[in-house]
């Protein structure tokens, strides 16, 4: 049965390192989204999740009151809380799996659980509410580097797959090598404007058509031979080049496989999601080539490409229309990909 009444949704993402709240409405209005990024990770060079889950716990309170103030609401007008329930960190799910539960149950109101890979897709329909499918999903994440052939809404095949780094995890271990912080991709992005795509020609996998995987590990070991082979003035002097460089070894292969695989398929939408979608080079490359061959690009803005709470509100809006609920047995699980409970 559809539910047509008006509704606020209260969403909770814990699943890495950013602890975030959001209210949004059931048009997609984002009602309030408060992020709170962990940066002590950038003191190990990553993520540590023990450190993670603990600051989780100790700000998820603070930020729920947060958003309702800024959205100018209490708890009594909130109709499901939402929550990202996999992939992710374990302890750091289940800070937020836990505490979306306790509020369900203390307010009476439903529990929907969201796997964090459709939140980013869905993140797309806060600026596209009427976004459907058929589209193909290219998610470029720290974690997943996937294409997704979504038939409806329901029903997906997953068309491509990493087979070792991430895009996201790419970037992040080019940035490392290059003595840069944590996360590497919007270092690697902002140097890469002033630098020369074509200085240095990195590897790229897979490169046969019809191939719609992806492996970013020869990259990451042919970056680090070339720049252990260089003096450490020349790598000074030509840091914009070799972000660039490396920028487009990570980026081209996503985008010459999602176009040709959309072309192939006449599939006429491609949905961007995860935190590389916020990579301007994506974009421009992606965008580029698609409108030659009348394919619309839905990218999110960029506030909602990495990790926050509004893209699961935004999934589970969905899922409140069709009565999707779980239950207060409900369990977080990591295992990776965009499979849905
Ligand atoms: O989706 P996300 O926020 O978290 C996960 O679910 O993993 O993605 C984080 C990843 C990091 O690896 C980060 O380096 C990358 O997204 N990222 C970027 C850019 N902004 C964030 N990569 C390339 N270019 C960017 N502008
Ligand atoms: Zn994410």
């Amino acid at each position: 049965m559809m539910m047509n009444k008006p509704f606020n949704i209260l969403a909770i993402e814990t699943s890495c390192d950013d602890t975030s709240v959001a209210i949004i409405n059931s048009d997609y209005k984002v009602l309030a989204n408060i992020n709170d990024a962990q940066l002590i990770h950038n003191l190990y060079g990553g993520v540590v999740p023990e450190i993670a889950s603990r600051i989780h716990m100790k700000h998820i309170m603070k930020l729920t009151k947060s958003s309702l103030n800024k959205a100018l609401i209490n708890l009594t007008n909130i109709d499901a809380i939402a929550v990202s329930v996999n992939p992710g960190l374990i302890g750091s799910l289940l800070v937020g799996v836990s505490y979306a539960k306790a509020l369900s149950y203390s307010l009476n109101i439903p529990l929907i659980a969201v796997n964090h890979l459709m939140g980013h897709i869905y993140a797309n329909k806060i600026t596209s509410p009427d976004l459907s499918a058929p589209f193909l999903a290219l998610v470029v994440s720290g974690g997943h580097t996937e294409l997704i052939h979504f038939k409806d809404e329901q029903t997906f095949t997953l068309i491509g797959n990493t087979c070792d780094d991430a895009a996201g995890e790419a970037f992040d271990k080019i940035a490392k090598i290059l003595r840069l912080e944590y996360p590497g991709g919007p270092i690697i992005d902002k140097l890469s404007k002033k630098g020369d795509l074509s200085f240095h020609y990195f590897p790229r996998a897979f490169n046969q058509q019809n191939n719609y995987n992806f492996s970013y590990s020869g990259l990451k070991t042919a970056f680090s031979s070339y720049i252990h082979s260089q003096s450490p003035e020349f790598i000074k002097k030509n840091i914009h080049h070799l972000a660039a460089s490396a920028q487009v070894a990570i980026i081209e292969p996503l985008v010459k496989k999602t176009v040709n695989y959309a072309k192939s398929k006449n599939i006429k939408k491609i949905v961007l999601a995860g935190g590389v979608s916020a990579n301007s080079l994506l974009r421009k490359q992606i965008f580029q080539k698609a409108e030659k061959l009348d394919i619309k690009v839905f990218a999110p803005p960029i506030e909602y490409c990495m990790d926050n709470a509004s893209m699961i509100g935004a999934a589970a809006i969905v899922k409140y229309k069709n009565n999707n609920f779980s239950s207060l047995d409900l369990n977080p699980f990591s295992t990776k990909g965009t499979r849905e409970v």
